[in-house]
């Protein structure tokens, strides 16, 4: 019997695997079938600042039509009621999660300059979440800004959610910062628990004959685990915090992959929307299956086996990697 027990964001877990940030806990049946399944935590959809901040809007427009009368907000934002839940609702359906799971429930706040949506944090924790993930999506897209001073505006809101809630925290890292490293260590000792990586871009499309930016969302594969898997082999090695893998996790190798990065938790998102519920026992049985085939006890016997400490050559997951490939490729 392999030991699958895993220690993420001080949260002790069963097995690694979490249901990421999605839809998929919007419905109560269906996050009780993933629960079933044996997923071992489930994370919400984002309430995003903008969305706080435009019913905040709404409520003064309502009281006094020619408050904030000069202020639009912006075109492409989706107006208060087309978001799945409203903030009162977000904090209902954490409640509605919690009486329903017995899995640890993790709520999520997405914004990326601080403002009063860092409120919910608390409340999210009165509403009884059982941790919390930052999601600091950001676009820098201001000239005067230079990377330093994203990074300081990223800790200060990671410090300031921290000073305010017990919650255990852990923050959803997009990729391309400067330096990855130094920068999960400063938000480590911001307060951050635990670092999720990476966000996926979804970058707009160009409709050429409307003149039109278009949203498109597609799910992932397998192929977008590589870099992943890279800054966790390197992250693990260096951080203290706990690690969690999001983004082309897919099949059991890619489980079996992160974890050998330093990976604690295992998030997925594409996989089960396009598989169901069902994936999650069946990524749970292949691990477990491999893991005896390969003679591992427990899953912390395996984690980090490929990380920059320890695996045969570090230089494969630095510069040593661009050369070799490049010079692989053949007539
Ligand atoms: C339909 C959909 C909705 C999502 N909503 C959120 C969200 O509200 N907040 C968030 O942080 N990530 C959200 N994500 C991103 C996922 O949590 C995840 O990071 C991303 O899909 C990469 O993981 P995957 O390859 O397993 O899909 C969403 C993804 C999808 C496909």
């Amino acid at each position: 019997m392999i030991d699958f027990t895993t220690d993420y964001l001080g949260l002790t877990l069963p097995n690694p695997l979490i249901v990421g940030a999605s839809p998929l806990a919007d419905d109560l049946s269906l996050a009780r079938r993933f629960e079933d399944s044996g997923a071992a935590a489930i994370v919400m959809r984002s309430l995003f600042a903008e969305q706080i901040s435009a019913e905040a809007l709404a409520r003064h427009r309502a009281v006094d039509p020619h408050v904030f009368a000069h202020v639009e907000a912006g075109s492409y934002l989706p107006d208060p009621e087309e978001y799945a839940l409203g903030p009162q609702e977000y904090l209902s359906h954490v409640r509605r999660l919690k009486e329903t799971l017995s899995i640890p429930v993790i709520a999520s706040l997405n914004g990326d300059t601080p403002g009063r949506w860092m409120e919910y944090a608390l409340l999210i924790e009165q509403a009884g979440a059982d941790a919390l993930e930052l999601n600091i999506y950001g676009v820098p897209s201001r000239v005067d800004e230079d990377a330093g001073a994203v990074e300081q505006r990223i800790c200060g809101i990671v410090e300031e959610v921290h000073r305010h809630v017990q919650l255990p925290l852990s923050v959803k890292l997009s990729a391309g910062f400067t330096a990855p490293l130094n920068f999960g260590a400063q938000l480590s000792e911001a307060g951050a628990d635990g670092l999720v990586i990476f966000n996926r871009f979804y970058e707009p499309d160009i409709d050429v004959d409307a003149l039109e930016s278009v949203p498109r969302l597609l799910l992932s594969s397998s192929a977008e685990l590589l870099p992943r898997l890279r800054w966790l082999a390197m992250m693990s090695a260096e951080l203290p915090c706990s690690l969690a893998v999001t983004g082309g996790v897919h099949t059991v190798p890619d489980a079996i992959k992160s974890i050998m990065c330093g990976a604690h938790a295992v998030q997925m998102v594409s996989a089960l929307l396009r598989h169901g519920p069902a994936h999650v026992a069946s990524i749970i049985h292949g691990m477990s299956e491999w893991l005896v085939e390969h003679e591992y006890r427990s899953l912390d016997q395996l984690r980090g086996s490929m990380n920059a400490r320890r695996c045969p050559d570090p230089s494969a997951l630095t510069r040593g990697n661009y050369i070799h490939t490049l010079q692989s490729w053949g007539a």
